[in-house]
């Protein structure tokens, strides 16, 4: 059983239904929590990276008496590639169509192991275990899944909603600042999007990470996925500042992480939404003071333009063609 510190959104997404729990010391309960639930633990097996695998995805594979299969960190490998390695390992380890997968790690685990469920053996259930802030708040929820190609993020994927999600809040100790920086990023957007009080709390800088803070903006996501699991229209506001971000990615080679790309993207969709008279003229410069407060930065540097090579801004077809959503 879960324990009452134990906090349980029910997201309904399309013909999907699943729990996102959120607590501390919940990857030491997982075993427990897949049994409640009736996923099969002896079939599972955990998929992590070359950072968060020895970190925790050993562990849990261990008291899972499951398999661990790791690809490499970073977004340079959420590939075609690392998705083909990935299913070959799931096929090395006798897995079949009632078979579980459990990514453990940040939004680049989330998102290939996702894919890899949806399409291994025509797909088979995935449980999200999300360890950085950004994975938590916003990738591992919604059922977006998929990888890179070289012309542009997310090309190629599946919607493919997940059994159950576990955030420990207890991970979080690990990881890097910069990294709960860009998670933040993601958080303040959530906030802009649907909830001011979450926004009014994220604006006074204060960085401290709680279940309830945590609860607060996974809410905001489990709210527009519900009503839009398939991005046909209100999904896509939490692409909110992507189109900047995803140009900064691309343009600066993966240099800049997706979260500080996400508030450079912010400030930019805000100041230019402002320009065209379809935002209040003081909103731009509070999202910038907020972003500021949080440590993150508000525009891209001219020397990581120049390092990159590549055109900016990026041509007009280049930018329709650069990435699909977040
Ligand atoms: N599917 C979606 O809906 C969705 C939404 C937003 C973003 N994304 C995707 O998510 C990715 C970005 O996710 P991210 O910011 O988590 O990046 P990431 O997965 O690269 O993780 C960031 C870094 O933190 C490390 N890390 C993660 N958890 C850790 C921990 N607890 N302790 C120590 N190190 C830890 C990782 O190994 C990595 O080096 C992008 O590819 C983006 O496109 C997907």
């Amino acid at each position: 059983m879960a324990t009452t510190d134990t906090r349980r959104l029910r997201v309904r997404a399309g013909r999907a239904e699943y729990d996102v729990l959120v607590g501390n010391g919940l990857l030491a309960r997982m075993p427990a929590l897949l049994a409640e639930r009736g996923l099969p633990a002896a079939r599972a097996v955990v998929v992590s990276n070359t950072t968060v695998g020895p970190l925790y995805g050993a562990a849990l594979a261990e008291a899972l008496g499951a398999p661990l299969l790791t690809i490499p960190d970073g977004e340079q490998h959420k590939t075609l590639a690392t998705l083909g390695a990935l299913c070959q390992g799931m096929l090395d380890a006798g897995m079949d169509r009632d078979s579980l997968v459990i990514a453990v790690g940040g939004g680049v685990v989330g998102d290939v192991a996702g894919f890899a469920a949806a399409s291994y053996m025509r797909g088979v259930r995935v449980v999200q275990v999300p360890t950085s802030l950004l994975a938590m708040v916003d990738a591992s929820v919604g059922g977006k899944t998929g990888v890179d190609l070289p012309g542009g993020k997310n090309m190629v994927g599946a919607f493919w909603q997940p059994a159950l999600v576990v955030v420990d809040v207890a991970v979080l100790g690990t990881l890097p600042p910069v990294e709960v920086r860009c998670g933040l990023a993601e958080a303040l957007k959530h906030g802009l999007i649907d909830d001011p009080a979450l926004f009014a709390r994220l604006e006074t800088g204060q960085t401290a990470i709680d279940a309830a803070l945590l609860e607060q903006a996974i809410a905001v996501k489990a709210r527009v996925v519900e009503a839009d699991a398939l991005e046909h229209g209100v999904r896509a506001h939490l692409n909110l500042g992507h189109t900047f971000a995803h140009a900064i990615e691309t343009v600066s080679g993966y240099q800049w992480k997706h979260g500080e790309a996400v508030a450079v993207g912010l400030a930019g969709a805000a100041r230019l939404s402002a320009a065209l008279g379809l935002f209040a003229q003081a909103l731009p410069a509070r999202i910038e003071a907020a972003l500021t407060r949080l440590g993150l930065r508000c525009a891209m540097p001219a020397s990581t333009r120049r390092r990159s090579g590549k055109r900016w801004p990026p041509t007009r077809s280049g930018a329709r063609a650069g990435h699909a959503s977040c």
